[in-house]
């Protein structure tokens, strides 16, 4: 049986249209299915919309209770409640055309290890023309940083198939905001990702809950999901980034302090500061997000002191390698390079097995 997960927040409205949709897409074809509508408990009379179906389709409502609204947790309930073997998720607001799902139904039959996304970014798939460039360029962008992560042109969309027991563990789930499609890709068992075109149509009727919220909440959600597939690799990425934006930070105040009138040693002792306390805030809330956090005061005072041996280490390697050896006198950039090498390990060392040594979470 197949199971359409069909998550609402005030979607009442467009409910009856989505469901004869579904009903003439499927009806003729004899795949055997049930509409579950995971609804956030809307103000909007959603029940009785329901109700009112249930005697001609194969439809029925979920509630869930006791939490925040969530788009993913809705999916991730829904799968819970679902009778099929089959799961497919789809919005309600008719973006995505009813008249596909035979075909990726049949997709997902013809390989049951596969994940169907149903895709805007492939050929012959398309987006509205009413898109906003903001829009557009915010789903290309999201796109592209998904790449390492997935083999998929669209990995934001929100209408996939997959078979529920591809996905082991529901409650070890942990996607942040809108992107359950890219949780259930990267944590599921899945051997390929199957593209299926499709015309997305903005909706008619409501509007979107997609806000700057979520979009902040999907940066979060693929550094974690980024921890999850690569582990320390990911962290030590992040924390590298961090530090070259730390290396801009500090650049910045020491030549906009000296364009105050400063004299330059003093703007180089100053500058550190400013940059050393972004790189730890950014640490604690970007690379190491993932762990319990410790007061703030006594984490930072530990951030500057390992940043300040480690610049120690920095400079006595090159101190030692330049003096000691006419090799490294003759190539300082080397010995350089050799410093800001073994502060860096040491700093990454020190930052994740002191300064945020709590468990992730
Ligand atoms: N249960 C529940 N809880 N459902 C929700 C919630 C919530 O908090 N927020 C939104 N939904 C439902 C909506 O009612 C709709 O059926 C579906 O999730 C998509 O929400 P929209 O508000 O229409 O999102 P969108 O059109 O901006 O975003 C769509 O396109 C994106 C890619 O451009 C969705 O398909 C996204 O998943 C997709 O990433
Ligand atoms: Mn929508």
């Amino acid at each position: 049986m197949l199971s359409i997960l069909v998550p609402t927040y005030l979607e009442a409205e467009n409910i009856p249209p989505l469901i004869t949709g579904i009903f003439d897409s499927l009806n003729e074809t004899g795949i055997f299915y049930e509409v579950i509508i995971v609804d956030d408990n809307s103000p909007d009379g959603i029940k009785n919309v329901v109700d009112q179906l249930v005697a001609d389709y194969p439809v029925r409502l979920v509630q869930p209770k006791g939490r925040e609204r969530d788009l993913s947790m809705s999916v991730i309930e829904g799968t819970l409640a679902a009778h099929g073997d089959h799961i497919l998720v789809m919005d309600a607001d008719l973006s995505h055309p009813p008249g596909l799902i035979p075909l990726m139904y049949r997709r997902l039959l013809e390989d049951e290890s596969a994940f169907v996304v149903g895709s805007r970014y492939v050929e012959h798939g398309s987006f509205d023309t009413r898109w906003s460039l903001w829009r557009f360029f915010n789903s290309h962008i999201a796109t592209l940083i998904t790449r390492p992560l997935v083999q998929c042109q669209d990995p934001m969309s929100g209408f996939f198939a997959f078979r529920r027991d591809r996905v082991e563990d529901y409650d070890g789930l942990n996607p942040i905001g809108y992107k359950i499609g890219l949780e259930l890709m990267v944590r599921g068992n899945f051997t390929s990702v199957r593209e299926v075109p499709i015309n997305f149509s903005d909706r008619e009727l409501g509007e979107s809950k997609l806000n700057l919220n979520q979009q902040i909440k999907f940066l979060r959600h693929l550094r974690r999901l980024y921890t999850v597939r690569f582990g320390a690799l990911g962290e030590i990425l992040n924390y590298g980034a961090v530090g070259a934006g730390g290396l801009v930070i500090d650049l910045l105040f020491y030549y906009l302090l000296q364009l105050l009138g400063m004299p330059h040693q003093l703007a180089r002792a100053c500058s550190f500061w400013p940059a050393v306390s972004s790189n730890w805030y950014l640490n604690r809330v970007a690379t190491f997000g993932e762990r319990k956090r410790r007061p703030h005061g006594r984490q930072w005072f530990e951030f500057v002191l390992t940043s300040l041996v480690g610049f120690s280490l920095n400079w006595g390697v090159y101190y030692i390698l330049t003096s000691g050896t006419a090799y490294f006198d003759d190539y300082r950039l080397l010995a350089l390079i050799a410093g800001v090498g073994a502060a860096s390990v040491f700093n990454f060392v020190m930052s994740s097995l002191v300064v945020y040594n709590e468990k992730r979470q």
